[in-house]
């Protein structure tokens, strides 16, 4: 069952000469599956994210397209008509999510306000469920009784994970949840939310710059380039080979397995300007396999053998094949 679907979905910044930052994106996350989104920095993955949470703020704003979560469709509802849908249906981390701890309330009382304002659980409910999702992420009880300032930078980010988790929402949104911190820290929150996973029944929207983050904990992966969706396949696809150019840089420039040395090959340049977009496809400047075509039309993201790519010349060469994708 589809649990979110995003239709078309655009979101700009600023209502003279708006920018697009997301521009018509369409993709299903179905129940409890795990989605990851990755794309260069800039390419607009958090302010999709913010967007299907409704948590856009001006000069945000959605200028197209729907997101249905669960039957309903959020980009038609007030803030009044979301509010009791806040947490339960979908809740988000952010990267600097430890920052959005109030500093003048111990995580108990913080933990508490969630849970009032959302629900009619009765007092030993709320102090169960608290306790409950410290556990989940294998916080120390006792820090209920603490102030964010009390606790390290890994131990806030957790406490903001399980805090998402209280009333039990369908979908979870993190939002590059463990690039601020150490790698030590960050491989053990991964392997946290992995066990999450057999514990808790949820949808994840896993979203990193990392694409070797989101291949680890992802089941179906969408590669981000500005501001659209140029790939959509199962993980497990992707590490065979990636079908977008863009997907296929990627994949080069994870660290090679066994060794220290990271190379980078085939990325040159950067994202284009998003006030200048050229004409034809986004990535075609910087794209190996680019043709004549390229730099005139858009290509559109077409299915290919179950997964999706918007690209002319991997959706042409796969065509005329008529069988599986070869390409990298
Ligand atoms: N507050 C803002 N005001 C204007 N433009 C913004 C703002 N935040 C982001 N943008 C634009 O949206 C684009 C996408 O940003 P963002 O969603 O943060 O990307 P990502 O999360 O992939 O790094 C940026 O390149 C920038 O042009
Ligand atoms: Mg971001």
């Amino acid at each position: 069952m589809s649990l979110l679907s995003v239709e078309g979905l655009k979101v700009t910044y600023g209502l003279r000469n708006p920018v697009y930052a997301v521009r018509g994106v369409s993709f299903e996350i179905f129940e409890e599956e795990f989605v990851g989104l990755v794309g260069e920095s800039g390419c607009g993955k958090s302010t999709l994210g913010f967007a299907i949470a409704r948590l856009e703020r001006p000069p945000a704003r959605i200028a197209g397209g729907r997101v249905v979560l669960d039957g309903r469709d959020w980009t038609a509802m007030s803030e009044r008509e979301l509010r009791p849908h806040r947490w339960k249906d979908v809740s988000v981390v952010l990267q600097s999510g430890m920052n959005a701890l109030n500093p003048v309330m111990t995580i108990e009382a913080q933990f508490r306000d969630v849970m009032v304002q959302h629900t009619d659980w009765s007092e030993p409910a709320i102090r169960q469920r608290a306790l409950e999702v410290l556990d989940m992420v294998h916080i120390d009880r006792d820090i209920l009784f603490r102030y964010p300032h009390e606790l390290s930078g890994g131990m806030k980010q957790r406490v903001v994970i399980a805090m998402a988790f209280l009333l039990h929402p369908k979908l979870i949104i993190l939002d590059e949840p463990t690039t601020a911190l150490d790698m030590v820290v960050q491989r053990e929150i991964m392997d946290n939310l992995m066990e999450l996973r057999g514990r808790e029944k949820f949808s994840l929207l896993f979203i990193s710059h990392d694409l070797g983050l989101v291949l680890e904990i992802s089941d179906r992966v969408l590669i981000m380039y500005a501001g659209q969706i140029v790939e959509e396949n199962r993980a497990e696809n992707l590490l065979e080979y990636g079908l977008h150019p863009y997907t296929q840089a990627l994949m080069r420039s994870l660290p090679v397995p066994g060794s220290d040395a990271r190379e980078f090959h085939g990325l040159r340049g950067s994202p284009p300007n998003l006030r200048q977009m050229p004409k034809g496809c986004a990535f075609a400047p910087r794209c190996d396999l680019v043709t004549a075509e390229c730099h005139e039309v858009e290509p559109d993201l077409e299915d290919i053998n179950g997964a999706k790519v918007r690209c002319h010349v991997v959706g042409k060469e796969v065509r005329v094949r008529g069988s599986e994708p070869s390409i990298g």
